[in-house]
């Protein structure tokens, strides 16, 4: 070991200032570029802020923790293009607070879901998987048919994005209590679910 390296490592207050540093470095070569990149922020053809009921599915999918066992980034490789469909890109993401990508695939990857199953077989599947897929080890969600989307909150998320520069327009938020009015959160899931993938794989 050269003297200097030796004088880095027993000198605990210069190691943790050279560690700062390099971690500032590392962190900006990835961050920035996510910060200026048009092409990361952008939006691709086809892909709009979430509709209220969608956006309240969308929700209920994060506060479940669907992400722990389904990812929504197919890669660019062969094996999973033949799965799943095209590959995925920053522009669908834009409106995703936050992006839902993931990496655990105890699940199928369900970037391109949207249309791939009727909301019949969504309900029952969400219900008791087992029903429709006898191996399936997904747990159940019964609790969703019976709980109500709260309208009011749904709008003020929607105010919300409106302020961080999502697109909405004042009637879509205005109306969004109108539009979820006596939907279930079974309902908000599938919606959601139903939208997934449509700019890329054309379904
Ligand atoms: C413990 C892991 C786990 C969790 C949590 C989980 N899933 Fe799954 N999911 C699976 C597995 C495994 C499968 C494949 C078997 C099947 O179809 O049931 C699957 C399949 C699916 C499918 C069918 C995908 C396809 O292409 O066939 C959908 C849609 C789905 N899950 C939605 C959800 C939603 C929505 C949630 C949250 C409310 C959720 N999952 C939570 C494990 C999970």
């Amino acid at each position: 070991m050269s003297e200097s390296h030796k004088k880095l490592e027993k000198n605990i207050s210069l190691m943790a200032i050279i560690i700062v540093l390099v971690v500032l470095v590392g962190g900006a070569v990835e961050i920035l570029p996510l910060v200026f990149q048009d092409i990361v922020r952008t939006p691709i053809k086809g892909i709009v802020p979430y509709p209220a009921l969608q956006l309240a599915g969308r929700d209920v999918y994060v506060r479940e923790g669907c992400y722990l066992c389904h990812s929504q980034m197919i890669r660019p490789f062969r094996s999973e293009t033949a799965r799943y469909g095209p590959y995925s890109v920053a522009g669908e993401s834009v409106y995703d607070r936050p992006f839902q990508w993931g990496s655990k695939r105890t699940g199928p990857d369900l970037a391109r879901v949207g249309g791939r199953y009727s909301d019949d077989w969504h309900r029952i599947h969400l219900t008791n998987p087992r029903d429709v897929v006898p191996e399936s080890n997904m747990p159940g969600f019964p609790w969703f048919k019976d709980n109500l989307v709260d309208g009011e909150l749904v709008q003020k998320k929607m105010r919300r994005l409106q302020a961080f520069g999502d697109p909405y327009t004042d009637e879509q938020v205005d109306s969004a209590p109108a539009d979820v009015e006596g939907k279930t959160e079974m309902d908000a899931v599938i919606a959601y679910l139903q939208a997934l993938g449509h700019a890329r794989s054309g379904r």
